[in-house]
């Protein structure tokens, strides 16, 4: 295994070690694994192309990792516990040893089907635990997995799947979430009906049984693929540089990109992370409530927790139903030890009123952590007061799809706590805080944008398909250095505070969302000439959309017309992207080069016009008059 820090003065300790020789850290950290070859070099790299390599020469199966791996000792152990959305339906219990058989099984059936080495597997599923069967299928044969949160419309999956080429697509009949039953395999039809040339299969499982159409000779039933399928397969021994997954996220410009992860260094350092942060121990009950459509999920729902032996619960349904005491409830059945959430979910929770956990025991309880973004002190409090009853750590983990893994976080117990902080970067992580001309600044008590002046293991390789993206989104701003796109602050003591993206990302309810995005999608809307998205303060999600939309003719019924733009975000991306503000102005605030001031957009939206700044410059001073008046301020 993998160290485990167990005090303060051992964390600065070997902080300092991983800084001064971070090989010879990482080496130690990856040692603990299962290889089929050791490695040649630890890492090669530089972040000018960029090209970074971590355990170069090295051969391994993440899958043999998790799961062979742990069949001596854990065999009987339970790995995953299924919640199911519906309460009085019975939770789910799969072993190590079975679902070492399950994923053997559905390995082999997707060989059976041509699945090879490095081809694409869309996995489009409802949060059941044949989801993570998939996955860990896909790194049995060496596949690459993409998934596509299940949320998503036609549209968006379609985009991702043609953009991966994917040949196979995984999915469900249904998803029942809450009182609601998804068509997902329906999506899959329409998203295919765009185009989608390389999909030859689509493989269904079963999760309502609600009737369905299938498609002739390219749609299978998942029962039916793994019929008479042997119970073993012979993993697929891959190069530790070899894509693992690729999952799509925003960016501040054009479509979501496919951050591409690799498999030894993100093997080690999930594992490293999961141990660390969450400081789990032997026969901890972990609950991390995020989608596996997320990096969360795949990261600290299946790999990072099945890499450690641990028992992993993932949970179908939504934090209210059947009512706000449902995670309190799960908690108590399943005397979950560790608890993952974000804070929108805690807010949420938090405005339903504490009547619904206040009554609660949660003694099996010893560490929270949150994650997706920043924590306000209210959600912090409530969080630490009533579901934690003040005895246990909250762990505000930050990090991000491209990191792979947590970067700047408490470790449990050991970290002192200061509210709404992400504290101290990991052992082997090198934060550091630039100006906007990319010089460093030191000290304490400062603030700046933040990046990684150090490769870590589980770093970003490249964006499918388009590695000149890769290089100028993260690596061109500051010379030599990974930036995050977020702005931080490290204070008196060297603590991190994270203040939020500095880039035209939002992030809604924690899922990052770009502003050219849902332009776009709200651009095609018969009637829009032209919008532009800014986030602003919400109470429950962290920032809410706000979108200025310029039409052409007068629209004579603009409830109507705004019901149509929130259609066509749906379609086009899903409902996680639809406005919760829309406002028709004649015109957008322009520079003389044509570009939109966001700035003076986005205190509008925050209903603060006290400051907006000099705007006499502006092509088009006048407009900001109408605007304001037209939000009522
Ligand atoms: C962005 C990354 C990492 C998994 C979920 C989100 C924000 C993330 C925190 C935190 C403040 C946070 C950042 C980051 N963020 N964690 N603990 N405190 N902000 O992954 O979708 O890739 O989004 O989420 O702005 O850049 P993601």
């Amino acid at each position: 295994m993998s160290i485990q820090i167990q005090s303060l003065e051992q964390y600065r300790e070997v902080y300092q070690k991983s800084v001064a020789d971070p090989e010879g850290f990482w080496a130690e950290q990856a040692s603990s694994f299962q290889w089929r070859k050791p490695w040649r070099q630890v890492l090669k790299w530089n972040f000018r192309e960029p090209n970074v390599k971590w355990f170069v020469g090295g051969r391994l199966n993440i899958t043999e990792n998790c799961l062979d791996r742990h069949l001596e000792t854990r065999g009987k152990q339970t790995a995953l516990i299924w919640e199911p959305n519906d309460p009085k339906q019975k939770a789910r219990k799969i072993t190590y040893k079975q679902l070492y058989g399950q994923v053997c099984q559905f390995a082999n059936a997707l060989k059976a089907e041509g699945v090879k080495k490095g081809d694409r597997v869309c996995i489009y599923m409802p949060m059941v635990p044949e989801l993570t069967v998939a996955v860990l299928a896909c790194a049995r044969i060496g596949a690459i997995h993409s998934v596509v949160f299940a949320g998503f419309s036609a549209v968006s999956l379609s985009d991702r799947i043609k953009d991966a080429e994917c040949t196979v697509v995984l999915t469900s009949d249904f998803n029942a979430r809450g009182v609601k039953n998804i068509p997902v395999k329906q999506v899959v039809d329409e998203a295919l009906a765009m185009g989608c040339e390389s999909v030859t299969k689509v493989i269904v499982q079963k999760n309502t049984g609600d009737p369905l159409k299938m498609v002739e000779g390219r749609d299978i039933w998942w029962h039916d693929v793994i019929k008479g399928k042997r119970k073993t397969c012979k993993a697929t021994i891959v190069d530790s540089e070899d894509p693992l997954f690729i999952l799509y996220t925003s960016g501040s410009t054009g479509k979501p990109k496919g951050v591409v992860h690799t498999q030894g260094g993100y093997m080690v350092y999930t594992e490293y992370t999961f141990r660390n942060v969450f400081q789990y121990q032997d026969g901890d009950i972990y609950w991390c409530t995020a989608d596996v459509g997320w990096i969360t999920g795949h990261s600290y729902i299946i790999y990072g927790p099945l890499l450690a032996g641990a028992t992993t619960m993932m949970f179908e349904g939504v934090p209210t139903f059947p009512d706000p005491g449902r995670f309190w409830d799960v908690i108590q059945r399943h005397k979950v030890n560790i608890f993952y959430t974000a804070p929108t979910a805690i807010r949420a929770l938090m405005a339903a009123g504490d009547q619904w956990v206040k009554g609660r025991r949660m003694p099996s309880l010893r560490v929270l952590g949150t994650v997706g973004e920043p924590i306000n002190e209210e959600a912090w409090h409530w969080y630490n007061e009533r579901v934690g009853k003040k005895r246990c750590p909250i762990v505000d983990t930050w990090w991000q799809t491209e990191t792979g893994g947590i970067m700047i976080s408490p470790l449990a117990g050991i970290t002192p706590l200061k509210p709404c902080l992400a504290t101290l970067p990991l052992p082997g992580i090198q934060p550091c805080l630039v100006d906007a001309a990319g010089n460093e600044i030191e000290g304490n008590d400062v603030e700046g944008m933040l990046c990684i002046k150090y490769p870590w293991p589980s770093i970003i390789r490249t964006t499918y398909g388009d590695h000149e993206r890769c290089r100028t989104n993260y690596f061109a701003a500051f010379k030599d250095k990974y930036f995050t796109g977020d702005g931080a602050r490290r204070d008196a003591d060297g603590y991190y505070r994270i203040i939020g993206r500095v880039d035209d990302v939002i992030n809604v309810s924690g899922h990052r969302i770009g502003t050219a995005e849902v332009e776009d999608a709200i651009n095609k809307t018969p009637g829009v000439v032209e919008s532009a998205v800014v986030g602003y303060p919400h109470d429950i999600k962290g920032q809410g959309i706000y979108a200025y939309v310029i039409t052409g003719d007068a629209i004579s019924d603009p409830d109507a017309f705004k019901k149509q733009i929130l259609d066509v975000v749906t379609k086009e991306i899903g409902p996680i992207a639809k406005p919760d503000k829309i406002q028709l102005v004649p015109g957008l605030p322009k520079t003389r080069s044509g570009k939109i001031m966001r700035r003076i957009l986005r205190k509008i939206a925050e209903g603060d016009v006290s400051n907006l700044g000099d705007i006499s410059t502006l092509l088009n001073p006048e407009v900001v008059e109408d605007i304001k008046e037209g939000a009522g301020l």
